[in-house]
């Protein structure tokens, strides 16, 4: 039910009726909302609405950040005002900013209001507090029904845009649990508040950066308060359907027709477009375009370079053949009905022949030939979590590794917190280890001899090391809050000798640590520096052993101006040397060095995109990518890099 207001402003929401915290939700029928008086919205009470909503209610219990109720009795006016002026500055030097952030975990985000609205705010929260001013609201609706119709529009909103970290059962991840239990007792009016302006802890701000509409954003808050439509399974039968063998191996070339210097080529995801750009690394012009299909997630060079696989987010693989003067898209198939994550076989002997695809959806991996892409092999990973024993439907397969030592890809399996190993030397290329490690693994990459896997439990704020030779966990250790490395950083640090780093979702930091267990055992995998930088929302770090630096992002920044930002920690000073814009719209996301190791490619992400290319050594710019065919480029991979892991 929505009822109008004098100013016009249209509400669908009571904060009398926001009951959270695991509080039950008050109906419409309940006698606290039969007793909310329409009253017209104050400017104090509209600006709430849209910059405080999302995290706090007066009265009505704890969310993202404390109940707001009688504030102005246990703080002095002046220190509210400091508060809301600075709050990411007063968590960490105000002894009760400090104390807050302990107990809520995730900073407040800032929200630029004048000295005006602060005042006019506070007045709001101290008219509410005192019962002089009824909150000005009507009776939230509750889960509708929506049309088939719409219903689709949102499932494939949320499998595009949300599924990646809050599960495709919205079961949780990177991303806490979304099911109806929860998002029903937050609300239509807190869900699209949250939505619009994200939340500090690494959830986008749909509306403010402007990829979701109003009317989009209202769907959505609907949406997540209906029980999760169950996707289908995806047994081999239904796979070796969608497999197209488009130019079979003995047609290829036996040796490069191209002039160009392929093993430079950079494969760019244009991610809305679905598809895939080869860009050539030396002269910075595009080769070709690769239709792919919807929502290009990564791609992994093979063994030799000469192939690249090409992941989509709805479980198709593309394989690109780079020899040809042209590249060309040579197979194509769909393991998988969501899926994050390729690799190759990279061991000896085994060179380009099998490439697995770890699935999101259905709970499965699946092999197939590295050179045909025909599915040999599916096998399911179901199973207990490692702690509890309790049974799951939902293990996502997330990051893979493929050894350069031994016949094996390392597999993240987020949910059941295990790293599992496939060896693809046996027939069936069966699960041999099922690793415990901890829950919600996500993302990781070498260490720098290849013998340790480190990957993210960005959930448990921590990094898991497993050596993978003898394969074992060696430890866990927190990093942050919500740790995202991609494939991580690999550096010879001046005092600690050989370290890996991680970035956070959650909070402006990298995080260094030892990883030379032989050479320096004293701080092998043991934090040795944080080192803070302004903004959250980072994804990715890279570097390249010929560069003095470690390039950092933060494209789910909540704050549109943040999400731009380019970061560059100096290795020899073991600092932040500078953070920068690299553009006008969109968000920084995602770096590549060419071969050589001189140069870095970033992507300004948005769908009138650019890829800025920086010289290394002297972080200036050198030249931007673009024109009408760039659209929301993310991530790009160079061949040499990417088939030799180096990073
Ligand atoms: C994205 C979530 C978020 C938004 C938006 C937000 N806050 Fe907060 N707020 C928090 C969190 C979390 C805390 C707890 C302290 C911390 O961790 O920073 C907090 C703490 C506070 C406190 C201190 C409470 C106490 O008990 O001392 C006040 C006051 C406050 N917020 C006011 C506001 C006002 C006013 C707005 C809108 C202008 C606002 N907040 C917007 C998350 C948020
Ligand atoms: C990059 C990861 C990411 C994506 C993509 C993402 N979220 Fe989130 N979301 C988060 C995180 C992290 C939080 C918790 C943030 C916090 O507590 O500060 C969150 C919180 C939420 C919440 C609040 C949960 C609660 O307990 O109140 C809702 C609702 C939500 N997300 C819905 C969505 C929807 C719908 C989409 C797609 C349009 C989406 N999210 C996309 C990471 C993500």
């Amino acid at each position: 039910m929505v009822q109008r207001f004098a100013a016009g402003v249209m509400l669908t929401f009571s904060l009398a009726l926001v009951a959270c915290g695991g509080g039950d939700v008050q109906d419409e029928g309940s006698g606290e909302a039969a007793e909310v008086a329409s009253a017209p919205a104050t400017p104090g009470q509209a600006i709430f609405e849209r910059s405080c909503f999302a995290c706090h209610t007066i009265g009505g219990g704890d969310l993202v950040g404390p109940d707001l109720k009688d504030v102005h009795q246990r703080r002095e006016h002046d220190w509210l005002v400091r508060w809301i002026q600075d709050p990411l500055g007063m968590a960490q030097t105000d002894p009760i900013g400090i104390e807050l952030l302990a107990q809520y975990k995730v900073p407040m985000a800032p929200n630029f209001l004048t000295e005006e609205e602060i005042e006019l705010v506070l007045e709001y929260i101290t008219a509410v507090s005192d019962g002089t001013l009824t909150t000005a609201a009507v009776e939230d609706e509750g889960p509708v029904e929506l049309s088939e119709e719409r219903f689709a529009e949102a499932q494939e909103i949320y499998f595009n845009r949300c599924a990646g970290c809050h599960g495709t059962l919205r079961a949780g991840a990177t991303g806490p649990n979304i099911q109806p239990e929860i998002t029903t007792q937050r609300g239509t009016a807190v869900l699209k508040a949250t939505l619009t302006h994200g939340l500090p802890g690494g959830m986008p701000a749909w509306g403010d950066a402007g990829i979701l509409t109003d009317a989009q954003i209202d769907l959505m808050a609907r949406y997540v308060q209906l029980p999760p439509p169950a996707p289908p399974a995806r047994p081999m039968s239904v796979i070796r359907e969608s497999w197209r063998l488009i130019v079979p191996a003995n047609r290829r070339p036996s040796a490069p027709v191209t002039q160009r210097n392929w093993q430079n080529y950079f494969g760019l995801v244009l991610r809305d477009a679905g598809q895939v750009a080869i860009i050539d690394g030396d002269t910075k012009e595009r080769v070709t375009i690769i239709n792919t299909g919807f929502a290009v997630h990564i791609l992994r060079a093979s063994s030799s370079g000469r192939y690249f696989y090409v992941v989509g987010r709805d479980g198709k693989v593309s394989l690109i053949d780079l020899w040809p003067e042209t590249p060309t898209l040579v197979a194509e198939v769909q393991g998988c009905a969501d899926a994050r994550s390729v690799d190759g076989s990279k061991y000896e002997g085994y060179e380009d022949r099998y490439l697995i695809e770890g699935c999101y959806w259905p709970t499965q991996y699946v092999v197939f030939d590295g050179l045909t892409l025909e599915p040999l092999h599916v096998q399911s990973v179901e199973g207990a979590t490692f702690d509890t024993g309790e049974e799951l439907s939902e293990v996502r397969v997330a990051a893979i590794v493929a050894s350069h030592f031994d016949p094996i890809w390392v597999l993240g399996l987020k949910e059941s917190g295990h790293v599992g190993i496939v060896d693809y030397s046996k027939p069936g290329f069966p699960l041999v280890s099922r690793i415990p490690a901890e829950r919600f693994l996500h993302d990781g990459g070498w260490d720098h001899t290849g013998r340790y896997f480190l990957i993210a439990a960005n959930m448990r704020d921590k990094m898991a090391v497993v050596d993978v030779q003898e394969q074992r966990l060696v430890t866990t250790f927190e990093t942050g809050i919500r740790p995202h490395p991609g494939r991580g950083a690999n550096w010879e640090d001046p005092e600690y000798g050989w370290v890996n780093a991680t970035v956070h979702i959650g909070q402006g930091l990298l995080t260094v640590y030892g990883a030379d267990p032989v050479g320096r055992p004293d701080v092998a995998w043991r934090v040795v520096r944080r080192v803070e930088f302004t903004g959250t929302g980072s994804l990715f770090l890279k570097t390249h052993p010929n560069s003095p630096w470690v390039w950092m992002d933060m494209p789910l920044n909540n704050d549109p101006e943040g999400a731009r930002q380019a970061c560059v920690y100096s290795k020899s000073e073991g600092a932040v040397e500078r953070c920068w814009s690299i553009g006008p719209r969109g968000a920084a996301v995602h770096f590549e060095y060419n071969r050589a190791g001189d140069e870095v490619w970033v992507s300004l992400w948005d769908k009138q995109g650019e890829v800025v290319v920086y010289d290394d050594k002297t972080l200036t710019e050198k030249t931007r990518i673009t024109g009408d065919w760039v659209v929301t480029p993310t991530g790009k991979f160079n061949v040499y890099n990417t088939a030799h892991d180096i990073y």
